[in-house]
């Protein structure tokens, strides 16, 4: 008798079937990245040369036991056509879809609402992934230690501050067996500086059982609260209309990891690699930064080559025109179609498609929208925060601003005019110098 193995698996010879399910989210979510998410939904927004999401599948594409890579959330259909449609070209072993939530349903609603599309093929077991975070995404890693522990549950954790800490969920764990043994979602006061960076492995028998337990209990108690994400707290009360809707939403993080912890083989991977949220329009840069510093590191050959003026790492799309005089990095993507003038100096700054920057401007610590110029001589600039730092917001003169200066689509900078540490909107005429301005 001969054993059927799958095609993927014997090719490369190790790992249960698996597929990948990425959460991107919805129109109304991704606010804090406003006003870059006003023209571009946030997981489509290029980060070190590529949307975010793409930097999860390449992860995603190193996993040989993965069939295939499902997409969950409530944006539009249309919205990832094009970039399914390119992947499927860069990716051509990995069938990309989108499921489409009819509303959110949070972060566990979504996987199960579409349960029989994800166990279509059998997989054994799912990986679930928030789109915005960025990190170098072990996950073979986490597969291996999944194998190791005959696990139910892996999740990936990070070490960050003590102050930082309460803002992500926390994990309490076994430092020698590696098992989870308590997770608390935000909690209120400091519990542990192990926290969760959004990225899972789940055995489909302990997974979605979980979540159905978590549903009956929610029914069970139908005035309890339901827990909507951070950028949504307004949705956190069960209102009496909202009842059928508000029941359905139901959050991974709240509603099932606790339990998961308490009743199966839970136990979390440990990353001493990078990891951040991405989720002020501010955090992309530096998000942009360790993207291209991963890339730098790999020897990508995508990335422009280092000169007297080329500071590595450096993205310069093949479209763009760069004077040669102009001095570039380090930690500098330059999108489609963009023209730097001679003299510039650009250093860890996204500069989007079809925009200009005049001759001897200076653009540091900055975002400059699609289609926007910088006059000649005009500075922008943000501040740099600790490398270490969870946040991109500091305190200047006694008010808290944005520490990356972020001009939207279509603005324009005057010849010799300074912006510093603003956040200006689309379509604005800057024509004097600005400073801790948000511009409207
Ligand atoms: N499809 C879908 N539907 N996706 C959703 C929904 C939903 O209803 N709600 C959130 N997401 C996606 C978001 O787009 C994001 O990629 C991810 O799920 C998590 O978003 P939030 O719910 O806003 O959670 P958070 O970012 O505040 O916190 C989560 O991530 C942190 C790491 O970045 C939690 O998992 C924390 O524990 C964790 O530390």
């Amino acid at each position: 008798m001969s054993l059927q193995i799958p095609l993927r698996e014997k090719a490369n010879g190790a790992g249960k079937d698996t597929k990948a399910v990425i959460l991107v989210g919805g129109p109304s979510r991704g606010t804090r990245f406003r006003p870059l998410s006003l023209d571009v939904p946030k997981p489509l927004f290029d980060v070190a040369g590529h949307p975010i999401i793409w930097h999860c599948l390449t992860a995603i594409a190193k996993v040989p036991s993965i069939q295939e890579v499902v997409m969950i959330g409530y944006y539009d259909e249309s919205v990832f056509r094009d970039f399914i449609r390119e992947s499927a070209h860069e990716f051509p072993n990995l069938p990309i879809k989108y499921l489409r939530e009819y509303q959110a349903l949070g972060t566990a609603g979504g996987l199960y609402h579409f349960r029989d599309a994800i166990l279509k093929g059998r997989p054994e077991r799912i990986f679930v992934l928030n789109s915005d975070v960025c990190c170098s995404f072990p996950l073979n890693e986490m597969a291996k230690l999944f194998d190791d522990k005959d696990a139910e549950a892996v999740i990936l954790g990070t070490r960050v501050s003590e102050d930082a800490a309460t803002n992500f969920g926390c994990i309490v764990s076994d430092a020698h067996s590696r098992r989870v043994l308590h997770y608390v979602e935000k909690p209120e006061s400091r519990i542990s500086n192990l926290i969760n960076c959004g990225v899972y492995l789940f055995s489909v028998e302990a997974i979605f059982p979980s979540i159905k337990t978590a549903i009956k209990r929610r029914s069970e108690r139908p005035r309890l609260l339901s827990y909507p994400s951070s950028e949504n707290l307004e949705n956190s009360f069960m209102a009496d209309d909202d009842e059928d809707r508000s029941k359905q939403v139901l959050r991974l993080e709240q509603d099932v990891l606790s339990d998961l912890a308490d009743s199966k083989q839970f136990f979390v991977y440990e990353t001493k690699d990078f990891w951040r949220q991405i989720k002020t329009a501010g955090s992309a840069v530096p998000a942009n930064a360790l993207y291209l510093q991963k890339a730098h590191q790999s020897g990508s050959t995508e990335l422009a080559k280092p000169s007297a003026n080329i500071i590595p790492p450096v993205f310069i799309h093949p479209t763009a025109t760069v004077d040669p005089t102009a001095k570039l990095g380090p930690n500098v993507s330059v999108g489609p179609r963009v023209v730097i003038g001679a003299g510039v100096r650009v250093k860890e700054t996204i500069v989007l498609e079809d925009s200009e920057i005049k001759h001897d401007a200076c653009v540091l610590y900055s975002i400059i929208g699609w289609n926007s110029r910088v006059g000649a001589w005009a500075r922008v600039e943000g501040t740099p925060t600790p490398v270490t730092s969870h946040t991109t917001s500091i305190v200047k003169n006694g008010v808290k601003v944005q520490s990356i200066t972020i001009l939207g689509k279509e603005c324009g900078v005057g010849d010799e005019v300074r912006v510093q540490n603003c956040v200006c909107l689309p379509f604005k005429e800057l024509k004097r110098d600005v400073t801790n301005e948000v511009i409207m």
